[in-house]
Order: C-alpha cells, then sequence, then structure tokens
C-alpha cells in the first residue's frame, strides 16, 4: 500500500493542497492564487493573504482530495509549510493541518518551506537523489544549500539584502510593469542586449553571499537620469541587463559551490529558477563542466503543496513529526 501525504501550503499568497504517494508520485496538487487580489496593491498584503487562505484553506483540501481519488481515511500522514513567511498566512494552514491530523488521528510533520522547494526536483526527477548543491531563488529567498542526504542540509550562503526574486519584483515595479513580475523581466529581457548597460555586480569575492539591493538601486537610478536628462530609456534593454547581472552572480557562485563541496549535481529551486536566462546559462556552463543539472518544470518552481508533501513524507520515514504545540515561525532558518 502506497503512502499517502495531504500537504498544505500557505506560506504567502498561494492557498495550496496536494495528495502525493510515496513521497514523490504527485496525486493532485491543487493550488489557488491570490496574485489578482494583490496586484493592485504591487506586492503581497498580509492581512489581505491571511483573510483569503481561511476562505481557501478547507474547499482547497477537499479538492485536492477528490482530484486524487482519495477520501480522508486514506490519508496516512499531513505536512505543513509551518516557516518561513507570513506569520498570519502561515498560522491559517498550521491551524487547518493539526485539526486535520487530530481529527484523522494521524501523524503531523511541520515542513520548512525552503527544504520544500528544494524537494519540488524529487517530484520532478525520479533518479535525483542526494548529495547535491541547491541554489534556492525566490521572492523571499536566495540561498546556496549543500544537500548531503534527504534529512542533512547545511548552509553554505545567502542575502545579504533583498532575494533575487524580490530584485525582480521591484525593478519590474518600476519599469511599470504588473506584480510578480519577474515572469514579466524574463520575457522583456529576451528582446533586449544583455550587456547594452553595466548595471552592477555585488559581493563577487570568495563567498556564497548575495547583495541584489544595490543593483536594484543602480536600475533605479539609471531609470532616474534617463528621465531627468531626457535620453530614451530601451525598456528591453534595461530587462535584459538587469537579468544578466542578477544571472551571473547566481551562476558564478553556484558553480563555484558545487566545486568546493565536491558534486556534479546541480539543483535550482524557487520561482526564480523558472527564469529562462537562469537555465540557459546554468544549463551551458553545466554541460561544458560535465555537470548534471536539475530544475523543475515551472508549476512546480513556484509556491504549491506537493513540494511541501514531498519534504513531509521523507520526514515521515525518518519519523520526525510535530506535535498539536507546532506554530508558525515566520523567521524559521533551514
Ligand atoms: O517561490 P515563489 O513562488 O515564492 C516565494 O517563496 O517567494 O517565488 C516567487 C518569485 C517572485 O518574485 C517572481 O517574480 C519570481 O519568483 N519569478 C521569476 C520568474 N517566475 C517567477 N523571476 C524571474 N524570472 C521568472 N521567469
Ligand atoms: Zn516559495
Amino acid at each position: 500500500m502506497a503512502v499517502l501525504t495531504l500537504a498544505l501550503e500557505t506560506s504567502c499568497d498561494e492557498t495550496s493542497a496536494a495528495v502525493v504517494a510515496d513521497g514523490r508520485i504527485i496525486l493532485s496538487n491543487i493550488i489557488s492564487s491570490q496574485v489578482p487580489l494583490h496586484q493592485k496593491y504591487g506586492g503581497v498584503v498580509p492581512e489581505i493573504a491571511s483573510r483569503k487562505h481561511i476562505e481557501t484553506v478547507m474547499p482547497v483540501v477537499h479538492e485536492a482530495l477528490t482530484a486524487a481519488g482519495a477520501t480522508p481515511g486514506d490519508i496516512n500522514v499531513v505536512g505543513v509549510t509551518y516557516g518561513p513567511g507570513l506569520v498570519g498566512a502561515l498560522l491559517v494552514g498550521v491551524a487547518a493541518a493539526k485539526a486535520l491530523a487530530f481529527a484523522l488521528d494521524i501523524p503531523l510533520v511541520g515542513v520548512n518551506h525552503l527544504e520544500g522547494h528544494i524537494f519540488a526536483n524529487f517530484l520532478a526527477h525520479p533518479d535525483l537523489e542526494p548529495p547535491f548543491v541547491a541554489l534556492i531563488v525566490s521572492g523571499g529567498h536566495t540561498s546556496l544549500v549543500y544537500v548531503r542526504d534527504y534529512n542533512d542540509f547545511v548552509l553554505l550562503g545567502q542575502t545579504r539584502d533583498d532575494a533575487a526574486g524580490e530584485a525582480f519584483d521591484k525593478v519590474a515595479r518600476v519599469m511599470g510593469l504588473p506584480y510578480p513580475g519577474g515572469p514579466h523581466i524574463d520575457r522583456l529581457a529576451a528582446q533586449g542586449d544583455p550587456s547594452a548597460i553595466a548595471f552592477p555586480r555585488a559581493l563577487t569575492g570568495e563567498n556564497y553571499e548575495f547583495s541584489f539591493s544595490g543593483l536594484k538601486s543602480a536600475v533605479l537610478n539609471y531609470l532616474n537620469s534617463a528621465k531627468q536628462r531626457g535620453f530614451a530609456v530601451n525598456a528591453a534593454d534595461v530587462a535584459a541587463s538587469f537579468q544578466a547581472a542578477v544571472v551571473e552572480v547566481l551562476v558564478e557562485k553556484t558553480l563555484r559551490a558545487a566545486e568546493s563541496c565536491r558534486t556534479g549535481v546541480i539543483v535550482l529551486a524557487g520561482g526564480v529558477a523558472a527564469n529562462s536566462r537562469l537555465q540557459a546559462e546554468l544549463g551551458r556552463r553545466t554541460a561544458a563542466a560535465g555537470l548534471r543539472l536539475f530544475f523543475p518544470p515551472p508549476v512546480l518552481c513556484t509556491d504549491n503543496a506537493a513540494m511541501i508533501a514531498c519534504r513531509a513524507y521523507y520526514k515521515h520515514i525518518a519519523g520526525r513529526y510535530a506535535d498539536l504545540h507546532l506554530n508558525a515561525v515566520p523567521a524559521l532558518k533551514l
């Protein structure tokens, strides 16, 4: 009999529930996006997100069970994201998962959202196994992680200020593109020249830390001085040059991390893993170096509960359970 994991994800602006068999086979992955709700504010409004999660969480659970052809009694374990994320948003998922685990009398697993992003790759690639180096690039995080085993992670470094996705979203916003801006910059950049404008690359030394706030300011200054001095801005060139600056730093540090961890496998995770230049540049460089590169399909790059179910399954077989005191931890570390 397969082990069925039901998982919930409510850390930001997606309400998601999924049923996954034996940790790797997605039976359902329902994602209710709040993007249109937050779009007019240019970013996620935490209070609005929490309220929407409350309305949506149980309907999404029902939908996930139905789509999986499962009844509540078929579920063996419940997983839930308990951090990092927006506290009010996380609390909705945590409360719902605790109630389900209690009512169904099955074990509860608390999942770190960032570990979930990494584990999206196990769903997409049945042959993938640790050890590998993972680059997590999302709206909230930019981290390099050495995944030694399914339950053994070493944080190599992370951003000192903005996350990569946050930089994409902020630059998109000043360019008048809709939220979330990452995919829009990606599309616009395809028509531009990545070497048109020399935007800065930060912290390029021998370290695994990132910084994107200076780059964001450089783009802002460029656009402002164009306005003041009256020279024409080629939006596609700005997008392409900005994207190239982000991607170059990500690629260099990830390759260096793989080398120092002596692993031939690199894994991308998080929303920005869907970026076409990041995939192409890292693909080119890993192929040249004889390394293997894995990344999830777009739907598993951004927030979803299937990746949380996958992570929950591996904690379940290691016996790493939470109890009904599980609480949301907004700044949870890896
Ligand atoms: O992982 P995710 O869904 O949420 C967080 O946990 O933060 O990532 C969302 C982020 C947003 O900043 C969005 O703009 C970015 O991922 N993103 C992209 C692309 N697709 C999504 N950034 C650059 N290029 C893309 N194609
Ligand atoms: Zn995420």
